[in-house]
């Protein structure tokens, strides 16, 4: 147990639909470099379908569907399977086992205070008009404590919105450790640097990206689709003529930018502009039209997509490799989470059939 700290990278995601850009940006692409980087000693990626199901109880073939579609923008994103273990939660139950031994570790209270699980019990009308809050998705960031100390994971890239997952786990950490003795390991969150990479928008402007919405450009978007959703995308409404100066704050396409655009970008596909910072105080100034800046967004999200585009018709033609890699990570998965389990039940002293010191106790009361 007292061996140095490897570092070990964990991540997830609710298997509910296509990832779009917003992941994209805001975490897939980060792990693609994490994954690359060499710094790490394993890497995981779980498939939260479990998860899912807490909120998504009616609706098993929609997670069903979603755990190949996941994992398709996974591999085309340039997640390598070589480097990095993809595994489906559901399928490991040494997760429910942890969860339930730190059920006991944490009060309602502290559940009630999450402010993402608040939003979302709001967002998804729980509590009102006569429909109950299902008692495993009010618990779900007790199982997400179970994920991330079940692959002793040192280090979690996640968005922003999972801060408070974070913070629920390490006190359950810390309580744990503090009271069984050091198993469980302290896992840091790896927010990204770029704030505009942190949250991206919707095309309409509004705070999300949704399904339901339909203002989200999928990884899976063809060109056409993408010059459609670029087109179309919010800027600033009182930017009408091209002479008139154009406000930055809240406008798509440059939250976008701000997002995707390097400066070898601009050499590339605008070479009018050196940089973004150019382009924007054209933009505030007047003489600087929406469809010029589009086409240069187009361009950009073109130039990142193709690739990935490559990668998905190359898999999507080899479903059954899809589903081997799926099954092996998940068994590779099983060893790490069992190993950390019995740890886990050694420092509650409830591994009563590891060794019969149990016997021996007994017998010299
Ligand atoms: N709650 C995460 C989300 O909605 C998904 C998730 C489940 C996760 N288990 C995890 C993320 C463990 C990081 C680590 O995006």
């Amino acid at each position: 147990m007292a061996e140095t700290q490897r570092n070990i990278i964990l991540t997830g995601d609710r298997p509910t639909g296509s990832l779009h850009i917003g992941h994209y940006v805001g975490s897939l692409k980060r792990r693609v470099a994490l994954q690359d980087s060499g710094r790490f000693d394993e890497i995981y990626i779980l498939i939260a379908d479990a998860q899912a199901l807490t909120d998504n109880a009616d609706d098993p073939q929609k997670i069903r569907d979603n755990i190949i579609q996941v994992t398709l923008d996974y591999l085309s994103a340039g997640i390598d399977p070589e480097k990095t273990v993809i595994c489906i939660q559901s399928q490991l139950p040494a997760l429910y086992e942890l969860t339930a031994y730190y059920m006991n570790l944490v009060t309602t209270a502290r559940l009630e205070r999450n402010p993402t699980v608040k939003a979302e019990i709001k967002m998804r009308g729980f509590n009102e008009g006569g429909v109950g809050l299902p008692v495993g998705f009010y618990t779900y960031p007790i199982s997400q404590a179970a994920d991330i100390t079940a692959f002793k994971a040192n280090c979690v890239p996640v968005g922003e919105d999972q801060m408070p997952m974070l913070e629920q786990c390490k006190e359950i950490v810390h309580k744990f450790n503090s009271t069984y003795g050091e198993v469980l390991v302290d896992p840091q969150i790896l927010l990204n640097e770029n704030s505009a990479c942190r949250r991206l928008p919707g095309t309409d402007g509004k705070a999300k990206m949704s399904k339901s919405l339909g203002n989200c450009i999928y990884l899976n978007a063809s060109r056409e689709e993408l010059h459609q959703k670029v087109m179309s995308m919010f800027t600033d409404p009182d930017h009408i003529n091209i002479s008139d100066p154009g406000k930055i704050e809240g406008n798509c396409v440059f939250t976008y930018l701000d997002a995707f655009a390097t400066d070898e970008d601009f050499a590339e596909f605008c070479p009018d502009f050196r940089n973004l910072e150019e382009m924007k105080a054209q933009y505030m100034k007047g003489g600087l039209g929406d469809v010029k800046c589009k086409k240069l967004l187009e361009r950009v999200l073109d130039k990142e997509l193709e690739p990935i585009r490559k990668r998905r018709a190359k898999w999507e033609a080899d479903i059954p490799a899809v589903y081997e890699i799926l099954k092996k990570g998940t068994m590779k998965a099983r060893e790490t989470t069992e190993r950390t389990l019995s740890e886990v039940k050694e420092a509650m002293k409830i591994n009563y059939f590891a060794d019969d010191a149990l016997i021996s106790e007994w017998e010299h009361r």
